[in-house]
Formats: structure tokens, sequence, C-alpha cells
């Protein structure tokens, strides 16, 4: 038998840099996702940084097995995190994606099937398992990175700007030694092309030229005006790419938490993106196309003048709490006059931003603790509703926010309760 095989540290350090690379890459595509343009792209990104926390948090289960409880070691940390830094500062989306999904993402691809052929398959299988699956789920994404940079990048320019980066990330990546941490000592990392810097974090959500773009949302129409109404209620699902975008604005911006709480705002993003597309979906089946109204981007750009502890306590403490009232109002409407599919459209909605608001009552304080910030949680939320009721493009979020000034909030049931 190889002497490789037995090398139970080797593995365990792969794991641990594995991990790292999945976590981070997740944190890049949520600060990357309000600079990306294409809408279905955007979605894309959405989904892919749910698959990639999914995959260091099985990574790092299976690392839990063989006792390691913390992987996150500075080690790790200071072989991964300068070339996030570095990775982030694409200066197009279109190359952001072709370095992340063809340098890196190729790169673990290739490190996840090299410990499948160097491991002990009955020892380690279940690490085998997950990385069979990790694998895979990597092929898909590259394959979707490849056709949509054919379709965006176009012009001999564009494609020039592509392959530059494409090769910037693949020298990078030699300089760390290899996403697995095989190498002791990484080189020196390669400067940046000249003039490039990071973009991070956007202060605007960026849209595609299908869209005519607006800073204010829409009025809400009477509830009794029902074909209006529902149509309005989904466009405004639509616009919930902008919750998406600021939580992945977070995901970038904080950079130091406990690990579970990227797994949590992961989940929270693409959920967001979820409620987008179910937005997108009915307004189709109702005989319109997404691209009829105009996207609304204010509230992101507003959002990201305070800082992400403040961002997600509007989220989830002001935003989605006040929202149930309205939700709870609209299902019971949708069930009254028979439309079961818009029913269960919200109601499936209303599950996940119960979650969400939990997930908020988890890690508010926990980032005031991080952020040493001085308010408490209650002096918080207060600053937090103000700041809405002053600066909100939304005419409904405004409302229920003066409602829910007025009032205790109604607590998040969902409609199976
Ligand atoms: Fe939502
Ligand atoms: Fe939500």
């Amino acid at each position: 038998m190889p002497d490789h095989i037995n090398d139970n540290k080797k593995r365990v350090a792969q794991l641990k840099h594995l991990q790292a690379w999945e976590t981070h890459s997740c944190r890049l595509l949520g600060g990357w996702q309000p600079g990306i343009r294409h809408w279905e792209a955007k979605h894309a990104v959405g989904f892919h940084l749910w698959q990639d926390i999914q995959t260091a948090q099985d990574i790092r289960t299976r690392l839990w097995e063989l006792r390691v409880s913390r992987p996150d070691s500075s080690a790790v940390k200071q072989a991964v995190l300068p070339a996030i830094d570095k990775l982030a500062s694409a200066q197009h989306d279109f190359e952001f994606i072709a370095g992340l999904y063809l340098g890196v993402k190729k790169a673990l691809a290739t490190a996840y099937r090299s410990y499948l052929a160097d491991t002990q398959s009955t020892w380690d299988a279940p690490s085998i398992d997950i990385l069979e699956r990790a694998a895979t789920i990597k092929d898909t994404q590259i394959a979707w990175a490849e056709t949509y940079i054919e379709q965006v990048a176009k012009t001999d320019q564009e494609k020039h700007l592509v392959s530059r980066w494409t090769n910037y990330i693949e020298e990078l990546i030699a300089a760390v030694g290899s996403v697995a941490g095989d190498q002791d000592t990484a080189e020196a990392l390669p400067d940046l092309p000249p003039g490039y810097d990071i973009l991070l974090p956007f202060g605007e959500a960026k849209r595609d030229d299908r869209f005519e773009v607006q800073l204010q949302g829409f009025d809400r129409p009477p509830l009794e005006d029902q074909e209006e109404h529902t149509l309005w209620q989904f466009v405004n699902y639509t616009m919930e790419m902008q919750a998406a975008e600021t939580l992945g604005s977070v995901l970038w911006e904080v950079t130091d938490m406990e690990w579970n709480f990227y797994y949590d705002i992961a989940r929270h993003c693409y959920d967001e993106c979820r409620h987008s597309q179910m937005g997108e979906e009915r307004i189709i089946e109702l005989g319109h196309k997404i691209f009829d109204f105009p996207q609304f981007t204010g509230n992101y750009a507003w959002r990201q003048l305070y800082d992400p502890l403040r961002r997600y306590g509007m989220l989830t403490y002001v935003i989605e709490q006040d929202s149930f009232a309205l939700k709870h109002e609209t299902y019971k409407n949708y069930v009254k006059t028979g439309d079961s599919t818009s029913a269960e459209a919200v109601m499936y909605d209303i599950i996940d931003e119960t979650m969400h608001i939990r997930w908020g009552q988890k890690w508010v304080p926990e980032l005031i603790k991080y952020q040493n910030e001085e308010l408490d949680v209650d002096a918080l939320v207060k600053e937090c509703r103000t700041a809405i009721m002053e600066n909100s493009l939304s005419p409904a979020q405004r409302s229920y926010g003066e409602k829910a000034k007025k009032s205790s909030p109604p607590q998040p049931e969902t409609p199976l309760s």
C-alpha cells in the first residue's frame, strides 16, 4: 500500500483548505451579485453561492468527524484570504465570473478528483461521497459560466479582457500553491493588471439593458381591484432581488464572524432570489413579461449608506417583520377569491420569511458585539425603523412601517398554523 494513502494529516489539511475556498467563493459571489448586470446570471449566482456554502458545510461536518472542530486556522486564512481579495478586484462582471469559475472552481474540481484518486476508499468513504458530489456541482457551475461568458463577452476587447483575467487568476492560484493547500511555501501573489482595484462593495445594484430602471417603487392598488393588486404583488416579489443583493453585500463586507453566520446569510440571500423568481414566474402566468415593468433599485442604493449590521437589522427586524400584515391579508384574500396558486406562493414566502426573522434575532445581537456597536438591539431597531420611514422608496414598506409604529407588529405565524 503506498504511504500517501495513510497520510491522514495531509487529507485533513486538504479538506480544511477546500472548505475555506468554498466559503470564500460564496462570499465573493455575494459581494459581486449587485454588480452583475445580466438578470439570469444574478439568479444563477444566488443559487451557486448557496451550493458553495452547502459544500463547505458538508466538508466541515466531515472534518468534525475527523476530530477537527475548528477548521479555520490562521494558516488556512493566510493561504486563502489574500487571493480572495485579488479575485474580487475584477473590473467587469464577465471577468469576475471567468476568474472565479474557470480559475478557482476548475481548480476545486481538479482538487476534489485528485483527493478521490488518492484516498483510501473504505476508511475514508464518507469523504468520497461528499467530494464526488462537490466535484459534480463544480462541473455544472463551470458549464454554466462557459455559456454565460460566450453570451456576454462578444467583442474582441471583451474576449481579450476575459482571457487576460483568466490567465491572471491561473497565475494567482499557481502562486498560492493549490486550492488544497498542498504547497508548504506559497510564492508572493502576482500584482493585479495596471489600473485594477477592488470595486466592492457596490453602491448601486446593476440591471441589464432589457430593464427600464427607476428609483421609486409602485403604489399599492386597492385590494378589491383583484387583478391589479395580484399583478402589483408579484411584480413586487421580483424586486426582492434587492434584498438578495443587500444580503450578498453583507456576506462580503462582514469578514470575520463565526462560520454559521455565513451559512444562514447565504441561504437568506438565495431565498430572496427565489422570491424574485417566484414573482417572475407568476407574472408570466398572468400573461406579462418581467421586462414590461421597470425594476426599482433605490432601496438597495440607500441601504448601502449604512453599515452591514444596520442593513441586516433593517431587513430582518423591520422590513420582513412588518411585511407579515400585508402577506396575511393577501393570503386570506387569495383563499377567499379562489386564487389558490397565488395563495400557495404567498404561503411558501411566509414560511421562508419566518425563518429569516428568526435568523435576524439570532445574528443581530452577534453583529452588535462583532461591530462593537454602542446601541442595544431595541435602540438599534428603532434607528433602523426611522431610517426606513425616511428613506424607503417602497410605498408599502413605509405604510406598514407606519402601522407597526402605532401597534405591536404581528408575529410571524404561518398560514398553516
Ligand atoms: Fe422575500
Ligand atoms: Fe426574506
